[in-house]
């Protein structure tokens, strides 16, 4: 498979859980809203992010069905990943363990950087294609996202200035990369470890294939005449 290829994988891939994280969590938010029309919001936010994770999933299945079926195994969805990548916290959902305002602004930054990283991923396929059309619907949804956790900061924190929303901005671009290098060094850790693991099981089938059970065999003994020490 070549470079660019990998690539496209692993960018549906991980588009794909970041997409599914931010469904989980904006149902989270729904389930705590203490008012009505925001648990509206966040229910119409989740469907939004659950539509997409479904767009990014087919896109790499579309493509995982003409590849080796070897690798296409390793970009296979798998929900536990969302928490091993940090997509979500094993401590709880971010409304649970934010301040809502602060994951109001959360959302308002997170909307934004994901309609930036989509003007990337356009690239990737051919803009005058179905994927490049389903892909600009999803920018054009992030970019309401956005514009509804801007105008919630206008009407509930009048008082917030601009320069304190760029500080959310810029953590959330640095975890965002965090994120990045914590996952390419994880698929590093795998390539230097498979080798080993493999090695090992194989020697340990060696042995096992090896090994006499005879020994182990019940059947015509009796039982109350072995040694307590036995492991029979
Ligand atoms: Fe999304
Ligand atoms: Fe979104």
């Amino acid at each position: 498979m070549s470079k660019k290829e990998e690539k496209y994988l692993r960018v549906m891939q991980e588009t794909a859980y970041a997409e599914f994280g931010s469904a989980l969590e904006m149902l989270s938010a729904c389930k705590q809203s203490k008012q009505e029309k925001f648990c509206f919001g966040f229910f119409h936010h989740s469907k939004d992010e659950y539509n997409h994770t479904q767009v990014f999933l087919s896109l790499l299945s579309k493509y995982g069905k003409n590849i080796n079926p070897e690798l296409a195994r390793e970009y296979r969805f798998a929900a536990q990943s969302l928490i091993n990548k940090g997509y979500i916290s094993p401590k709880g959902f971010l409304v649970e363990t934010m301040k809502f305002k602060d994951f109001i602004a959360y959302v308002y930054t997170n909307e934004l950087l994901a309609k930036e990283s989509f003007e990337k991923i356009l690239k990737l396929v051919n803009p005058f294609t179905l994927e490049g059309n389903q892909i600009s619907q999803i920018m054009k949804d992030e970019l309401r996202h956005h514009g509804l956790a801007k105008k919630h900061f206008l009407k509930y924190y009048p008082r917030l200035q601009p320069w304190q929303l760029m500080v959310y901005r810029v953590r959330e671009t640095l975890q965002n990369k965090g994120r990045k290098i914590y996952d390419s060094n994880l698929r590093l850790l795998d390539k230097i470890l498979s080798p080993l693991y493999k090695s090992i099981s194989y020697v340990a089938g060696l042995v096992i294939k090896n090994l006499n059970l005879n020994e182990f065999d019940r059947k015509g003994k009796n039982l109350m005449n072995l040694s307590s020490s036995s492991i029979i």
